[in-house]
């Protein structure tokens, strides 16, 4: 049996606990600082069990040893920016909060495979990474699997075609420099170019680098929750079943695409311990100078981060 550790049960950590269950990928603990919040939900889930057939475990703590021996570590624990709050101190905080949490998770599973939720979602996996000192295969970042559902949702709705043949790649990093790729963006394997004007393609891809913010425009408070839980969902599901699945995911650059010693979103062979490979596909000159920029956004924020940060 697998077993997948939470860690935030807010809103996305909560909905990944949901889908991993009723798609019966594994038993599932969730963990939180809140005291009865992990539990409560933990327990409405598993009530929820029986309606939906089947017999995952379910539970919430706010005990770490109850996480031991997982073999997926999913990281969404985290604040949001708040009124008066600079992007300094988010950071700052999420950075603690992020570091605290791997710390904790890794002694009770130290072969698990960590998956990163939190923002700033590159620079938190970069420093999921450098905290667990675990090889960079086995802490990734989730936000290309989200990023790009988000671009095939709109193109489906542009085409009024079923999602279902829509498969699109969006690179680089989880913010306004992401570089969705409408090359390799097609419905059952005819480009999208093909099919649409490049207007439409560009206004396609300026909506999903605003996706994020189109749904915090629409909820007022808080953040997307849905569609990234099912995109964490997806990746845990592809790690444990072993399915080596083409993902973007946000991993450690080693040369691919001219990069290096930075996390950013590239297409990623994920299967059974994390990362087996990262594929360098043909990108135009346009597309590499943009992943390269993205990346180098990336970079700064990480300086920043580690100036930020007080040596453990
Ligand atoms: P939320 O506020 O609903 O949940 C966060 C949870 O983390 C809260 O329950 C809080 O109590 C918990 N928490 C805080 N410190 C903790 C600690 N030290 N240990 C354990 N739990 C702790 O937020 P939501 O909507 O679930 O988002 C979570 C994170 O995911 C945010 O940073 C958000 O920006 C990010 N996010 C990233 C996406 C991506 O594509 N990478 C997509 C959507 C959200
Ligand atoms: C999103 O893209 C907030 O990163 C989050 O919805």
């Amino acid at each position: 049996m697998s077993k997948v550790t939470v860690i935030g049960s807010g809103n996305v950590g909560a909905t990944v606990a949901q889908y991993v269950a009723e798609k019966d990928i594994a038993d599932v603990v969730l963990i939180d600082i809140i005291d009865g919040m992990p539990q409560g939900k933990g327990l409405d889930l598993a009530e929820a069990a029986p309606v939906h057939g089947h017999d995952r475990k379910l539970f919430g703590t706010n005990d770490y040893t109850d996480t031991k021996n997982s073999d997926v570590v999913v990281i969404t624990a985290g604040i949001a920016r708040k009124p008066g709050m600079s992007r300094d101190d988010l950071l700052k905080t999420n950075a603690s909060i992020v570091q605290a949490c791997t710390r904790e998770a890794l002694k009770q599973s130290p072969d698990a495979v960590f998956i990163v939720v939190t923002n700033p979602l590159d620079v938190m996996t970069y420093l999921a990474w450098q905290t667990a000192k675990l090889p960079h295969t086995r802490v990734i970042g989730m936000a290309g699997v989200l990023d790009s559902a988000r671009f095939q949702a709109f193109i489906g709705m542009e085409l009024n075609m079923s999602v279902q043949d829509v498969r699109a790649m969006v690179l680089g990093g989880h913010g306004d420099l992401m570089v969705p790729v409408p090359r390799y963006s097609t419905v059952n394997g005819v480009p999208i170019t093909e099919l649409m004007s490049a207007e439409r393609v560009d206004a396609l891809c300026k909506r999903t680098r605003d996706g994020g913010a189109e749904i915090v425009g629409l909820l007022k408070s808080g953040s997307a929750f849905y569609a990234p839980g099912a995109s964490a969902t997806l990746m845990v599901e592809a790690i444990l079943k072993d399915q080596n699945r083409l993902l973007p995911c946000a991993v450690l650059a080693n040369g691919e695409y001219g990069l290096k010693d930075v996390y950013v979103g590239l297409p990623t062979v994920l299967g059974k311990g994390g990362v087996k490979n990262v594929i360098e596909v043909k990108l135009g000159d346009d597309e590499l100078a943009s992943l390269k920029k993205s990346a180098e956004s990336i970079r700064e924020n990480i300086d920043a981060m580690n100036k930020l940060l007080v040596p453990a």
